[in-house]
């Protein structure tokens, strides 16, 4: 039976207090309608409903890179009302899969599973026992153990209130009998809406039998309502990351203190100080070291690569034994060849530096071709805009830049030239000379020190 998935995300999420809506808040950098999204893709379904409301403009575009089918719903009536706006599309020989936008840390392995009970005939329904079942739809069971129904928290009875294993919303149902039921949902609770969980009871009363699947851990079946909850989930989440690179020989001075958005691969020995934070695509080599307080996004570190503290990479390649920081800013579109040295107080925008050049203080160096060996002194500063444009300074091989030079792009450098300390580089530098040009330094002889005014007393 081919299967069919419809993701619940139309709800408002009133309590986020947010503009934005709830499932596109982030957890780990990623939307969690988005973690849903993937999930759901690796369950080889024939296709992927996203039911959407609130917000839905937003939410379309936020994801449009997902292969999905959005559905609007454009009043929130219930989960059963929501359902039935995808049904017209679901082909009604299919298994349909109901899965929620706001429950992220699903796992594959748990939905297979339930696809798996409900591959036997019937209706598998994923539920988790919890110790403050508040709030959910309890499993009511007769006393052979069968389940006969759901109720929900606010319809409960006192005796169903105590009942600790509660529905998670996650079930798979076959779409024919789905719709028939669905058609007789009415509103007639204590929230006056369309509950998809009645048609369990409707399905017992068929003789249809419900499988359960117990959900593995609690917080893949935890719903995002507000932010704390929200907060809760992105530590879980970030925790079971650490747990996974530690065991997969990472070492992370402190996984509590590492935070991973998005996805990483790494060598052997890779070595990670505390707040330390990783996002998109980070590729880090064998023996790579980063050091506390810094920051990567899109970032690929070759071999033995050395991140001293408090460092900015963004967009960047760094090769071989390079070594940078602390405090070091690399900003998109730079790449640093082999043994590149770049030290405190420096920024690289749009760059290539080739091998074993130094630029280790307090330099802005931008829109730049910097050759091999060059030693970039303290101060030096590419002048690459003229408020309007900006243009290129090229830098040769073996090159020594004296401290606090200004080079007013666009400019070139010879291969193996000097310029002198305090240059205001405006003109190309031949290779192999000494370029200097700053104020002559004079020596006056006749000078004296003023000398201060005596006071009237000693007059
Ligand atoms: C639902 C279940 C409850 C279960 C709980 C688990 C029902 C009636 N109740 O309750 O048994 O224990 O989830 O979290 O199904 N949604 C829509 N359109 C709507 C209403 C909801 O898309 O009109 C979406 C929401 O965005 C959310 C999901 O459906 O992702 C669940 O809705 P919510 O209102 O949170 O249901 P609960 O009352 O928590
Ligand atoms: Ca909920």
């Amino acid at each position: 039976m081919s299967l069919s998935i419809v993701v619940l995300a139309a709800g408002q999420g009133k309590r986020m207090y947010s503009d934005v809506p709830k499932v596109l808040h982030a957890l780990a950098g990623k939307p969690l309608l988005e973690h849903v999204c993937r999930v759901a893709a690796r369950l080889s379904a024939e296709r992927i409903y996203v039911v959407h409301g609130h917000g839905g403009e937003r939410v379309r575009e936020a994801l449009r890179h997902l292969d999905v089918t959005w559905i609007e719903q454009s009043r929130q009536l219930g989960t059963g009302h929501a359902v039935a706006q995808a049904l017209p599309s679901i082909d009604s020989r299919n298994g349909v899969l109901i899965l929620y936008g706001d429950v992220p840390l699903i796992t594959s392995e748990t939905l297979q599973r339930l696809k798996d009970a409900f591959a036997e005939g019937g209706i598998g329904l994923l539920t988790v026992d919890l110790d403050d079942p508040g709030g959910y739809g309890r499993i009511v069971r007769d006393h052979s153990g069968a389940v006969v129904r759901i109720v929900e928290h606010k319809d409960t009875t006192p005796e169903e209130r105590a009942i600790r294993e509660v529905n998670t919303g996650m079930m798979a149902i076959p779409a024919a009998p789905l719709l028939r039921w669905i058609e007789r949902l009415d509103d007639r609770n204590a929230q006056r809406e369309y509950y998809l969980t009645d048609i369990i009871g409707m399905a017992v009363r068929e003789g249809i039998p419900i499988k359960t699947v117990a959900a593995d851990s609690v917080y893949e079946v935890m719903g995002i309502n507000d932010r704390e909850q929200l907060a809760d989930l992105e530590r879980h989440y970030q925790h079971l990351q650490a747990q996974h690179l530690m065991r997969s020989g990472v070492t992370l001075r402190d996984p509590a203190r590492f935070d991973l958005r998005g996805e990483i691969e790494f060598g052997r020995d890779v070595v990670i100080d505390v707040n330390v934070i990783l996002e998109g695509r980070v590729k880090l080599g064998d023996r790579v070291h980063i050091g506390p307080n810094s920051y990567l996004r899109d970032a690929e570190l070759a071999d033995d690569v050395a991140v001293l503290p408090n460092c900015v990479l963004e967009e960047c390649a760094i090769g071989k034994g390079a070594r940078i920081g602390p405090f070091s800013r690399i900003r998109p579109e730079t790449r640093l060849a082999d043994h590149v040295h770049v030290g405190n107080f420096v920024e690289i925008k749009k760059s290539t530096v080739a091998a074993g050049s130094k630029i280790n203080h307090l330099s802005y160096v931008g829109d730049a071709e910097v050759g091999r060996d060059v030693n970039v002194g303290a101060g030096t500063i590419t002048c690459n805009y003229d408020g309007a444009n900006k243009h290129k300074t090229v830098i040769g091989d073996g090159v020594f830049i004296g401290s606090d030079t200004l080079l007013v792009a666009p400019v070139r450098v010879g291969d193996g030239a000097t310029i002198g300390a305090g240059t205001t580089l405006t003109q190309d530098a031949p290779p192999g000379a000494l370029t200097l040009g700053r104020a002559r330094q004079t020596t006056v002889e006749s000078w004296t020190r003023p000398q201060k005014k005596k006071t009237g007393e000693e007059k």
